[in-house]
């Protein structure tokens, strides 16, 4: 097959981690003849410095005309200042919303060769594979916000379609798994947390009767998140809960470096990237992980190109580094660390 694919590195170890997953990519391409076509362009603090803009018209025309969207990281202390009005960060919402991607994937596997690199006790994470879904485009992120002298808003809407679509999204993928769907969120509290949990119970109830459905509520989700992972099969979550909940989960597989993420929408175009940030404090050492990113490869192959093939080809080669003892810093290594470059020369060799 042939596809297009845009690049957008964007800032602190994004650039690093990115090109290793390209030449993964490159290499699935080759060993399964596809043509894949690679065109990069700037995001986030690399695009203000060098247009003023954090999404330049450009890269977000690149991204509509393109198949699927690897995407780095974005942010840096040197635009961190609260009072900004233009943030590298608005790149990523204005992508998310601009390519209407309004489902984010976050898988989070705990692989069986790295138990020990997790903080929580190994005999917790044993079989933990939980697929958070996170609301992307609603919520309190995007709703009307306001600034005076002294106070503040963020307004948080929610409307049916918005829930019912991410509600038929987690049962599909729930029926393809263990048939468990948890639905996370604050109905004790929040009017957009009832009508969250009002039109789940609908459409599971009406729809997917095969699907168990539990609710609960984003505080108690936190903890049991970490006091019986293995419970938890695909969770659905609004915006903010998700954003929160993700980055806790990512400390069963032990490392935000494990952890990729799909953007989808109603087409099969998407973005992938890992949920770590920038991490400018290692940023240009060679020594960040680069298996989140190149896991992300791997969804992407799935969603936006349906080659499950070779993701799962990637997939495995991934685990078998893990497996080889490939560890980069984050990962507790048990001798010296595996650069980024290292690390992905052994998913290459493993592929
Ligand atoms: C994420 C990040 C972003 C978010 C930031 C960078 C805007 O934390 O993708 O989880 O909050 O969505
Ligand atoms: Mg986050």
């Amino acid at each position: 097959m042939k596809a297009l694919i845009a690049v957008l590195p964007g800032d602190g170890i994004g650039p690093e981690v990115v090109a290793e997953a390209v030449r993964c990519l490159e290499a699935v391409g080759r060993r399964f003849g596809h043509a894949f076509r690679f065109e990069e362009a700037p995001v986030g603090a690399v695009a203000m410095d060098a247009t003023g803009l954090p999404l330049p018209p450009a890269t977000l025309a690149l991204a509509k005309s393109a198949e699927a969207v690897l995407f780095g990281a974005i942010g840096t202390p040197r635009y961190s200042d609260p009072s900004l009005k233009v943030r590298p960060e608005l790149a990523i919402l204005q992508l998310r919303q601009e390519l209407g991607l309004y489902a984010n994937l976050r898988p989070v596997i705990c692989y069986a060769s790295v138990l020990d690199a997790s903080p929580l006790k190994p005999e917790l994470l044993a079989g933990v594979d939980i697929m958070v879904i996170r609301e992307l485009t609603g919520g309190i992120y995007f709703g009307e916000k306001t600034r005076t002298e002294t106070s503040a808003s963020d307004l948080c809407v929610y409307t049916v379609p918005e829930v019912e679509r991410i509600a038929r999204l987690g049962a599909r993928l729930a029926r393809a798994r263990r048939k468990r769907l948890t639905s996370v969120d604050k109905a004790n509290v929040l009017e957009t947390s009832r009508l969250w949990r009002s039109v789940v119970t609908r459409i599971m109830a009406a729809e997917f009767p095969d699907v168990a459905l539990d609710h609960m509520y984003i505080d108690a989700a936190t903890m049991h998140l970490l006091r019986r992972p293995s419970d938890f099969d695909v969770v659905i979550t609004e915006n903010m809960f998700g954003d929160i909940l993700t980055d806790e989960a990512s400390m069963l597989p032990g490392s935000l470096g494990l952890c990729p993420s799909a953007s989808l929408g109603a087409e099969t175009r998407g973005l992938y990237e890992p949920i770590h940030g920038s991490a400018p404090d290692i940023a240009g050492r060679g020594i960040a992980n680069p298996y989140a990113t190149i896991l992300s490869a791997a969804l992407l192959l799935r969603h936006s190109l349906g080659l499950e093939r070779e993701a799962l080809a990637l997939e495995a080669a991934v685990v078998a580094a893990l497996d080889a003892g490939v560890r980069t810093a984050d990962l507790k290594p048990k001798g010296a660390p595996a650069s980024t470059r290292s690390a992905g020369e052994a998913v290459l060799a493993r592929l």
